[in-house]
Order: structure tokens, then sequence, then C-alpha cells
């Protein structure tokens, strides 16, 4: 597995290894790339009304002064050593999560400059600055917790995972719209528990979660470019695959997750329960098929595998004791 570049402490520290709770996993977001070629050949005039507006939205930038590149993101109280990390962890995920999307939309704006769409260019570097403001904006929060992560070479250093276009396109528009609901849930939480509120980022959450509301909408006017994506056999296996592993990867992330939702005074189980329900509500109205949550053993063996990864963390974690007592 790849080491990462993250170091902890201020800028002029030379690099040390990464704080436990920084280090590469299974979880650890990727960087993606897809058959741009292909992506070029979209037919856009399927879905032409819909694409000026979603193109006249993104030029529109509802959030040019939202994120206030002067605005102070310190923490407003002390933690424990576990919340800060905790924290910390979620700070690091969410920025290196937000700088794939970057480097995802501006190859994506690239290379579809190059290939003579300068339309869809346009959209996809629209985006990318969004994704950019997103990852700088996590990146401030960081660096107010004395860590530096170097993000330019830390994409350079990650290998790169390689997606067909059908499966960026279903799997973009769930990262989206899953994104969109984690942040308007937690900003929803702490406007009616603002003494949770222990750090300015969180009051950046609801504009910011527009944004990816907007990317996921933009996703959707894609995949209805590709009408035989959604049809079939073929359109209900994307669905279920693709809803069944963002969805599992969102519950293990928050159950390993656990503390920092503590913090916030939310209950973990109940959060990642209530923004599966959203998101899968959400992708009714775009996939051919979802889950019927309520009805279906998806919960019960999604319940097995948490534990189960609980259970795998919990044996790691007693063989790194042992190994640091000679055991
Ligand atoms: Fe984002
Ligand atoms: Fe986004």
């Amino acid at each position: 597995m790849t080491t990462t570049t993250m170091t902890s402490g201020t800028a002029s520290t030379s690099a040390v290894p990464a704080a436990p709770h920084l280090r590469e996993d299974l979880l650890t977001p990727r960087f993606y790339t897809t058959e741009i070629a292909k992506a070029a050949r979209t037919d856009l005039e399927l879905q032409r009304p819909a694409f000026e507006a979603m193109l006249a939205e993104m030029e529109a930038d509802y959030n040019r002064e939202h994120f206030d590149r002067k605005a102070p993101l310190d923490r407003l109280r002390s933690l424990s050593t576990e919340e800060k990390e905790a924290y910390e962890s979620y700070l690091v995920r969410s920025c290196v999560s937000e700088f794939s999307g970057f480097l995802l939309f501006k190859e994506l704006s690239r290379r579809l400059f190059q290939a003579q769409r300068p339309e869809m260019g346009r959209l996809f570097q629209l985006m990318a600055r969004d994704e950019a403001r997103h990852a700088g904006f996590l990146n401030r929060a960081l660096v107010a917790e004395g860590i530096e992560i170097d993000l330019p070479t830390l994409s350079t250093k990650r290998p790169i995972t390689w997606f067909p276009l059908s499966w960026v396109l279903y799997s973009v528009f769930l990262s989206e719209k899953i994104g969109y609901w984690r942040y308007i849930l937690i900003d929803r939480h702490l406007k009616a528990h603002p003494d949770n509120n222990f750090a300015p980022l969180f009051d950046f959450f609801e504009p910011w979660c527009q944004d990816e509301n907007r990317h996921g909408d933009i996703f959707n006017m894609l995949i209805r470019c590709w009408p035989a994506l959604r049809s079939g056999f073929r359109g209900k296996l994307l669905s279920r695959f693709f809803l069944w592993s963002v969805f599992l990867t969102h519950s293990l992330t928050v159950c390993e997750r656990g503390d920092f939702y503590r913090i916030l005074g939310m209950d973990p189980a109940r959060f990642d329960a209530e923004v599966m329900r959203q998101t899968n509500r959400t992708a009714r109205r775009v996939f051919p098929w979802v889950f019927d949550l309520e009805n279906s053993h998806y919960i019960d063996l999604r319940d097995r595998l948490v534990a189960c990864f609980q259970q795998l963390q919990a044996a790691r974690e007693g063989g790194a004791d042992r190994c640091a007592n000679g055991g």
C-alpha cells in the first residue's frame, strides 16, 4: 500500500511518520480516472434543456463569496486526545475526498476541451472549481490543527484507479448526493444543538452542501444522456452494486469515526441510517432500482458486516499492542 505524504506538525517540521489517525487504510478515499474518449462522445442533445440550466447555475457561482479565505477556522474548545484524533481524521479524509473529486473533474475538463467538447469541458471546470474550494477549506481547518497535507504530492504518489465511464457516472452521482446528505444532516443537527458546535468549519456546511447537490444533479443529467445505462438488467446491476458499495463504505467510515459524531452530540448509527435512507430516496429519482431499506435484509446484512469490521479492527489493534509489548 502506498505511503502518504501527510505529516504531523508545522510546515517547518521535516517529514515524520503520519499519526495513526492519518494512516492510509481500506477506507481512505481513492483517486480515479475513466474512459475520457467515451465521455467526449456524450450526446448532450438528449438532455439539452437540463444541460443549459445546470451550466447556467454553475456559471452563476452562488458560493463565490461563501468560502472566505480569511475566516478563522480554529477550534472553539479543547478536545481530549481521542476526540482530537477523531476530528482530525474526519478532516483528513474529507479533504482527500474533496481533492480526489477536484482531480477527476479537472482531468475530465482538460481532456474534454482537447476533444473539442468545450461546453462539457467548461461544466467540469466549474465543478473542479467547487471541489478545489472545498478541499482548500478543509486544508485550512487542518492547518489550524497544526497538520499539513501536501495534496499535489499526494496525487502523484497514490495509485490512480481506473473505472469505466458507467461506473464513474453511477458512483460519482451517489458520492455527491451522499455528500450532500452528510453535510446537511450535520448542519441541521448543529443548528438544533448549537452547544455542540465546536469548530467554525461547520458554519459553512449549508451552502457547501448545495454545491454537492448541484454536482449530483449534473451527474443525473449525464446518466440520462446514456439511456442504455438505466435500462434492463445492466441498469439494475449498476444500481444495486453502487448503492451497496457506497452505503457499505459509508457505514464502515461512520463506524470507524464514531467518536467524531459523538463529539457533535450525534448518535453515529442513527446518522448512518438517516444518510442511507435519504440518499436511497434521492437515488430513486435517477436509478432504475433502489433498496427497500425497511423491508429487506439489507440492514441486517450491513450490521453483520460492520460487526465483522469492528472485530477485525480490534484484532489488528490487539496485534499492534502485542508487537509494541514485544509479544
Ligand atoms: Fe465537494
Ligand atoms: Fe462535489
